[in-house]
């Protein structure tokens, strides 16, 4: 379900807005409407929409109109024209109270310096919205403390923020954010002020949280890999127009533009990469109860192959068979595929990264199963499929 949808939103800055826009239309750039009318174009005609639960990216350079974009939703900036809708309802069309109502209601919002209140202690500052919205003292204190810990700070409410590390205080305003239970978040470079590794500390704690939530996250971010890493889709921005909205996946591998291939260019492909894309997914498997030996060893002769998965009639893993331990069993005039088979095998999710792949598949010698949480074989991967599906994107 579509939640946000933006259409042809466009927002210039100035005192001729109007003459500006005439010529955006009329196709000049945005260069020349500064140059002619002192104009500034933030936002150029963007569409797109995000759907209810997914996090969408808007990514691009410093100055491509992402903080500008980002406020039109929620009308912090009002839009020099196009249509704003959120669950249906046209964002442009509501009167002051209502829009301060229906902010309130409906978004939440993290922003790169988190403001806290320095005087006031953790929890306070969590409870900061709420008790705006007049909710009692004891609702607030549990709220605020069910967001704390939600952020991996329970605990940490009696502290003043000054006595938190700056990863610690981003956290507070995310929960300050989560406290009031938005549908909607909008992250605008929310964690491009911390440390490298503390950033990488919440986008995984973002995407373990988001599992749970399922909120409809807007995350501004002008950093390529954070952007592959958090969002379901990517929109990029170049002066304040979209260059390509898509997957991480389709970004990388069908860059629409000349613009898009280059930014894309230094990404490391093993990261983006996953083994669902990697694997083959019609593999001959043997049926444990029905196939014997024999029917095992043709199935690995048909397909050069030296091992086999076994699966249960539900499709669920049981293990692996080697040629060699088949071919013994045969041998010695048995039946039972099982007394063959080996169980303690390593497997992965379809969502595991490429670059995790390379040391597990370096310490086995059968292929990899790609196994869902039912643990049901979905694929498998051999050493020659991981590489050339790199080689095949342009990683080494
Ligand atoms: N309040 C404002 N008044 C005038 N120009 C602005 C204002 N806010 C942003 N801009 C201009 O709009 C363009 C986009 O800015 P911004 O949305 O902040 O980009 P980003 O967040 O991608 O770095 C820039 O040229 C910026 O100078
Ligand atoms: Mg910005």
């Amino acid at each position: 379900m579509e939640k946000i949808v933006l259409k042809n939103v466009v927002k210039i800055f100035g005192d001729s807005p109007k003459k500006a826009l005439h010529m955006l239309q009329e196709g000049d750039s945005i260069a020349e409407i500064s140059k002619k009318t002192g104009n500034v174009v933030g936002v150029a005609d963007v569409s797109f929409s995000v759907n209810e639960g997914e996090i969408v990216v808007v990514m691009g350079l410093s100055g491509s109109g992402k903080s500008t974009l980002v406020r039109c939703i929620n009308r912090l900036f009002e839009p020099t024209s196009g249509g704003i809708y959120v669950d249906g309802q046209d964002v442009c069309a509501l009167g002051t109270k209502e829009l301060r109502e229906f902010r309130r209601r409906k978004f939440g919002m993290v922003f790169q310096h988190f403001a806290l209140f320095p005087h006031r202690k953790v929890v306070d500052n969590v409870e900061f919205g709420l008790e705006i919205q007049g909710v009692d003292k004891d609702q607030r204190r549990e709220k605020a403390e069910k967001s704390l810990e939600m952020v991996g700070l329970k605990g940490w409410g009696e502290k003043y923020p000054g006595e938190l590390s700056g990863g610690m205080q981003q956290r507070v305003g995310l929960a300050r954010a989560l406290a009031l239970d938005p549908d909607i978040l909008l992250m605008d470079e929310a964690f491009s002020a911390l440390d490298p590794l503390i950033r990488r500390d919440m986008q995984d704690e973002l995407i373990n949280l988001q599992h749970t939530m399922q909120k409809t996250i807007v995350f501004i971010s002008h950093d390529l890999d954070e952007a592959l890493k958090l969002g379901d889709r990517l929109v990029i921005l170049k002066d304040g127009a979209v260059e390509q909205i898509g997957t991480s996946e389709e970004i990388l591998t069908k860059p629409a533009t000349e613009y898009v291939r280059k930014f894309v260019e230094e990404v490391d492909i093993t990261k983006v990469l996953t083994a669902e894309t990697i694997m083959k997914k019609s593999e001959d498997v043997a049926y444990l109860g029905s196939d014997g030996p024999q029917t095992a060893l043709r199935k690995m002769k048909k397909n050069a192959i030296s091992s086999l998965f076994v699966v249960n009639r539900d499709h669920t893993l049981a293990g692996i068979l080697f040629v060699d331990d088949v071919r013994r069993l045969a041998d010695q005039g048995e039946t039972d595929l099982e007394k063959a088979m080996r169980k303690d095998i390593k497997t992965v999710s379809a969502d595991t990264p490429a670059h995790e792949l390379f040391p597990i598949m370096q310490d086995i010698s059968y292929p990899v199963a790609v196994v869902n949480e039912q643990n049901k074989l979905k694929g498998v991967i051999v050493k020659g499929l991981l590489f050339s599906a790199i080689a095949e994107r342009g990683g080494e």
